[in-house]
């Protein structure tokens, strides 16, 4: 079989976690309002998403092409100390939705999972699965290899319109206002 892309055809795949390529990569920032600022006006990633999060931090996501997505997670600096090694930033993989349930056996039965949370866009974790309000599943692994990383599947497209939900916040936690440079070319 001569393979002509980076893309192996699905027959070869391993078919227990059928990976859909990037679904974001996360980091942290000590300065939400000069992250997404910078995201947006230097490296020309659109902000799709900005909450405020349980504990008084924010999490956003940019566009970065493909479905996949630039994130970074805000919090108050009293929680900054708890996380000095960063240890949550991490890499998420992209699963379609309809085998969301059957990774989680997968990873349970090889005992990666660490933990599932369901990402509500009203509310930041929902209980039930199923919630219509819910836009990503994902199950985070146990430490892999030294690394965080999380297997997601999206249920909703994010609109900037309808989901920044808040401005971001400065390293003195002070919300600073703030316009996506994206929206108004949506109309
Ligand atoms: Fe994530």
């Amino acid at each position: 079989m001569e393979i002509k892309s980076n893309k192996l055809p699905q027959m070869v795949l391993p078919p227990s976690i059928p990976y859909d390529g990037l679904s974001h990569v996360a980091f942290y920032a000590d300065d939400m309002h000069a992250a997404t600022k910078q995201t947006e006006e230097e490296l020309g990633m659109p902000l799709m998403c900005l909450m405020d999060i349980p504990g008084g931090g924010q999490h956003s996501f940019h566009d970065a092409g493909n479905g996949a997505f630039m994130s970074f997670m805000w919090f108050p600096k009293e929680k900054r100390a708890d996380k000095p090694d960063r240890s949550f930033s991490h890499i998420a993989y992209l699963i379609p939705d309809a085998y969301f349930e059957k990774v989680r056996e997968d990873l349970e039965q090889k005992g990666l999972l660490n933990y599932a949370i369901y990402h509500g866009l009203e509310a930041p974790m929902q209980v039930d699965a199923d919630h219509p309000d819910v836009w990503i599943r994902s199950l985070y692994l146990k430490k892999t290899m030294g690394m965080t990383l999380e297997i997601a599947s999206v249920k909703t497209a994010l609109d900037p319109r309808k989901h920044i939900f808040t401005d971001p916040r400065n390293a003195d936690g002070e919300k600073v206002p703030y316009k996506s440079i994206f929206v108004k070319d949506l109309g």
